[in-house]
């Protein structure tokens, strides 16, 4: 069991971090340049060209820590746990973002305003652009690695996590809501 807890969000840990990443890094331009499609912004200012690219190079380098680390900590914790191969980290890191942009652009045709709460999609849209991207870049890779038990874990821990963070960076102030 915590073998294949640690397994599963180990190998999410590349797609975590993009958009905490983001949120310490973003503001700048804004990826719709204000472009609007219905009256209503495409994406809006919250999806920035500096926190896309930060968050997936945030994203691509723990990947690269993780792979050197990855000998001790899986010998310590006696668990199973993934490398990852620069086009799986790729993936992963790019695909969280672009998640969260389509999330956007889905929030923005409903008529929510930047920063509004959608439960369930904030909280996994990271997670199915992460896995689309990854397996499209590392199709064997990422079919070996997200089984089906670790895919359950990832889908049940991952928005306990991401509320977890988002209410602390809003603590710390470096969030505008705590979602
Ligand atoms: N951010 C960014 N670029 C991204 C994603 C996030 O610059 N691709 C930064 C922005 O400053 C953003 C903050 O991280 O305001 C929080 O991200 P998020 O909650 O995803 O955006 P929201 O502001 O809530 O906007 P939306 O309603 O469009 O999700
Ligand atoms: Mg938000």
């Amino acid at each position: 069991m915590i073998s294949l807890v640690a397994g599963a969000l180990w190998a999410m840990l590349p797609a975590y971090v993009p958009n905490n990443a983001a949120v310490l890094a973003g503001g700048g331009r804004p990826i719709d340049g204000g472009r609007t499609l219905g009256g209503r912004r495409l994406l809006g200012d919250g999806k920035t060209w500096r926190g896309t690219v930060a968050g997936t190079i945030a994203g691509i380098t723990l990947a690269v820590a993780l792979n050197a680390v990855q000998p001790t900590v899986a010998a310590a914790l006696g668990a199973d746990l993934p490398t990852f191969p620069l086009r799986a980290a790729f993936g992963l890191a790019l695909g969280a973002m672009l998640g969260d942009i389509g999330a956007s652009f889905l929030k923005r045709r409903l008529g929510r305003q930047r920063g509004a709460a959608v439960p369930g999609l904030d909280q996994l849209d990271f997670v199915i652009g992460a896995l689309v991207l990854a397996v499209v870049l590392a199709p064997a890779w990422t079919v070996e690695t997200f089984s089906l038990a670790r895919l359950a874990v990832v889908v049940v821990a991952t928005p306990l996590l991401h509320l977890t963070t988002n209410a602390g960076a809003y603590l710390l102030g470096l969030k505008a809501e705590p979602w």
